[in-house]
This record gives structure tokens, sequence and C-alpha cells, in this order.
């Protein structure tokens, strides 16, 4: 099953994708992380993307379509996969599916809209952070680490917050939503795909909506 998770900045697409890897063997494809990963190692992809990301614009669709094509026809992905973040184009989405079709990977098979509000957004982005070690995703309001400063997964002391999180950054990632990736959800919508959760409840009740819906109840 392939699915794709759409939903503005701070929506819980991350946090909905990694939850359906771990319980449906289902691959995590987010293209935020491969990029920040990109920037990390210093290819020339990450030099491309790293000023853009920073100031919360989107990526060039062509690098974009490019990456996610090849990371696609690994074998890891055969079992199916939850894309977090691509498309976020209606370019990005035709090639999505021209992609599919040139690699025998199927089709996407549902596409799961997380409804929200957008001061909620704000407040979830403003507060959360990462173990600089394993990546533990934490939050000032919601998720403290059990002993304060260390994360409870691995012990690391280090704790990073993301440059794209900051206030003006998240405002052009808002307008970025609203102009270029909402227009996708009729692209969906009309091909009978596109399912709403409301991502406003918790993300153990979301985790059960989205559930329903792949589940076909
Ligand atoms: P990306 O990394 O994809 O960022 P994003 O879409 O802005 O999404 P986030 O990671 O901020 O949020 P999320 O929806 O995953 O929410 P999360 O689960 O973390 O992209 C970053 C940048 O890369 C883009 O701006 C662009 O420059 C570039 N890029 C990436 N893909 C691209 C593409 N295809 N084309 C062009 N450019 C591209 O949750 C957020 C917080 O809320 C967490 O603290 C979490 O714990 C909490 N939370 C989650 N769910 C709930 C809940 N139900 N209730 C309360 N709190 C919750």
């Amino acid at each position: 099953m392939n699915i794709v998770l759409l939903g503005p900045p701070g929506a819980g697409k991350g946090t909905q994708a990694k939850r359906l890897e771990e319980l449906r063997g289902l691959k995590q494809l987010s293209t935020g992380d491969m990029l920040r990963a990109a920037v990390a190692a210093g290819t020339s992809l990450g030099l491309q993307a790293k000023q853009v990301m920073e100031s919360g614009q989107l990526v060039r669709d062509d690098l974009m379509v490019a990456m996610i094509a090849e990371r696609i026809a690994q074998p890891d992905c055969a079992k199916g996969f939850v894309l977090d973040g691509f498309p976020r184009t209606v370019q990005q989405a035709e090639a999505l599916d021209a992609m599919l079709a040139e690699q025998g990977r199927g089709q996407i098979d549902r596409v799961i809209e997380l409804a929200v509000d957008e001061p909620a957004l704000i407040q979830r982005i403003a507060g959360r952070y990462v173990c600089a070690s394993c990546g533990e995703g934490y939050h000032d309001l919601f998720r403290q680490p059990k002993v304060r400063g260390v994360c409870d997964r691995c012990g690391g002391k280090e704790f990073l917050r993301r440059p794209d999180d900051k206030a003006e950054a998240v405002a052009v990632r808002l307008e970025a939503y609203r102009r270029q990736t909402a227009p996708i959800l009729p692209y969906y919508q009309s091909r009978g795909l596109l399912r709403r959760v409301d991502g406003m409840a918790s993300p153990a009740e979301v985790a059960k909506e989205i559930d329903r819906v792949l589940d076909g109840a």
C-alpha cells in the first residue's frame, strides 16, 4: 500500500508516518528529513537546498522529483511507503504518478489530509526540539524528557531546534502550503483518493482515525 500524508507544517505528518512505518512496515519517506541529511552531509543537493529551506520556501520541483524517484526505486519501498512531505506541488503530484507507473511500483492507494488550525500549528512548531544524538522528538509544552535535559531514548544531553522553526520562516512555510500545496487536494479528490482526518485530536486519536481510513471502515 502506498500512502501520501498531506497537511501544513506541524500538522503531524512525521508523527503519524513514523507510526505507520512501525506498525504496518510501510517505509516512511520524509523529504524534509532527506533534505536535512543532505544539508548535514554537504552534498550538492544539500548546498542548493540549505538557504531555501531555512527561509521556509520550497525546494525546486526537479530536484525533489529526482530525489524521490531514486528513493522509491530502492528495495525497501517494494512493500509500500508513506510519503511525508511529498508531493508539495501539483507538478510533483503528476510526476509521482508518472514515476510509479514507469517503475512498476503500483499507484497511490490513499491520500490522507491532516486538517488543523493555524494557531495550534504555530504553538506545535515553536515548541519542538530533538535529541542531537538520536533524533527523538520533544516539545516544550507537550513532551519534555522524563529527566530534564536528558534524552529518554539515548541519554544524550544536547538538543537541537530546526532553523526553519523560527517565526518568520514558519509564516513563509504556511504561505507556501496555502499557495503551492493546498491545490493538490482537488487533484487527489477528483481521483477519489482523498480522506480528511481531524489533525487537532490527540496523536493517538489521529492514529486511530487513520487506521479506520486505511482499513476501509
Ligand atoms: P518538512 O520537514 O516536510 O517540514 P513540514 O512539512 O513543514 O512539516 P513538519 O516536519 O514541520 O511537520 P509535520 O507535519 O511532520 O509535524 P510533526 O509530526 O513534526 O519540510 C521542511 C522543508 O523542506 C520545507 O519547508 C521545504 O523547504 C523543504 N521540502 C521538503 N519537502 C519538499 C518538497 N516535496 N518540495 C519542496 N520542498 C520541500 O509534528 C509537529 C509537532 O507537533 C511535534 O512537536 C509533534 O510532537 C507535535 N504533534 C504532532 N501531532 C500532534 C497532535 N495530534 N497533537 C499535539 N501535538 C502534535
